[in-house]
């Protein structure tokens, strides 16, 4: 018979379930990200040492890359209680000041999209991260008030993929610091492999986790996406865990060798076929494809930058002769 526990477990997506078990939650288990790390520690550190709540920080950078991952490592390690929202969930003044008036002193918030606040609700934010006060109006026209009440300390973590978009008067709240995460090295993502495959208690030969890594878009997220089809692959058709296993189960979900998928190759061939490589405009791209533009900003184009397969310059987008070479079109050099 099954426990409350194992009950409780099967409840719950396996998805999610496992991306929790994921996660690490020690900074020995977090990977890379070093700079943020050093930074982030010290400031913890100092915070302790005086007897204060930490200050806030806004964590930006592509998505997968362990900005939420991040937040829920510092509650642990401070051994505080977070409570998670983010920009669109907060609607309206009111839902903010519930959230804020129902910390208990200390407590993280955590704000995912913070570039989706509201301006209503962000002029509410900046007194209550400042000086730890929420300003509420009462009433409307000639005989409204506002009423000052003072909130439990609390440090508010968040978090975005498009940092140009938080206005500059919210950015400057941020004062234990703003941080920026980068695109993990191979190395880094084949030691996050390593551990994941530990967690989930599979074999994995080198070779294997090499060619997951080379496709993980150097991204953690993408990179234990990856490991779990593998391994679904490798079970469902008996097979070990091998390099081949490893191509067979990513060729299936359409990722080729450098980790572009469906949706890259087609922005490539459209920039190319269409545009002649370019320059052409985000908007005008976006709809040939058929995306939303901010899709291809945030989650199509950073990686291929990386890469070097494409450049955004004033003018617009262009395809460099990597880009050709790699969609197997003859590269004309406009130069020439
Ligand atoms: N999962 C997501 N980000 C990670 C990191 N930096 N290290 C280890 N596992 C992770």
């Amino acid at each position: 018979m099954s426990s409350e526990k194992d009950k409780e477990i099967k409840d719950i997506p396996e998805e999610s379930y496992l991306d929790k078990t994921l996660r690490p939650s020690r900074w020995e288990d977090y990977i890379g990200q070093k700079h943020i790390k050093d930074n982030v520690k010290i400031l913890l550190r100092a915070a302790l040492e005086r007897g204060h709540t930490p200050e806030h920080l806004l964590f930006y950078g592509p998505p997968g890359l362990g900005k939420t991952t991040l937040a829920h490592l510092i509650a642990k390690e401070t051994g505080r209680q977070m409570k998670i929202t983010s920009g669109p969930a907060i609607e309206k003044v009111g839902d903010l000041a519930s959230i804020l008036t129902n910390l208990a002193p200390g407590d993280i918030i955590f704000i995912d999209e913070i570039h989706r606040l509201n301006k209503m609700v962000e002029e509410v934010l900046y007194p209550a991260m400042e000086s730890g006060v929420l300003d509420i109006i009462i009433g409307k026209g000639p005989s409204a008030r506002t009423i000052q009440l003072d909130l439990p300390p609390f440090t508010l973590i968040a978090a975005t993929t498009r940092v140009a978009m938080v206005s500059s008067p919210l950015r400057s709240r941020f004062s234990g610091g703003v941080f920026r995460l980068e695109f993990y090295t191979n190395e880094e993502i084949a030691e996050i492999i390593r551990r994941s495959s530990k967690l989930l208690e599979t074999e994995l030969e080198e070779e294997a986790l090499a060619e997951i890594a080379k496709r993980s878009r150097f991204t953690p997220r993408t990179a234990n996406y990856f490991l779990k089809r593998a391994r679904d692959y490798a079970q469902v058709n008996k097979k070990s865990l091998d390099k081949e296993t490893v191509k067979r189960a990513l060729d299936m979900l359409s990722i080729d060798e450098i980790g572009l998928n469906a949706s890259d190759r087609k922005f490539l061939e459209v920039l190319i076929e269409k545009f002649n490589g370019g320059p052409v405009g985000l908007k005008t791209i976006a709809a040939a494809l058929s995306e939303e533009e901010a899709t291809v900003e945030e989650v199509i184009e950073p990686y291929l930058i990386q890469l070097g397969l494409i450049e955004r310059t004033p003018k617009g987008r262009t395809a460099n002769k990597k880009a050709y070479e790699h969609m197997g079109f003859d590269f004309i050099d406009k130069q020439d």
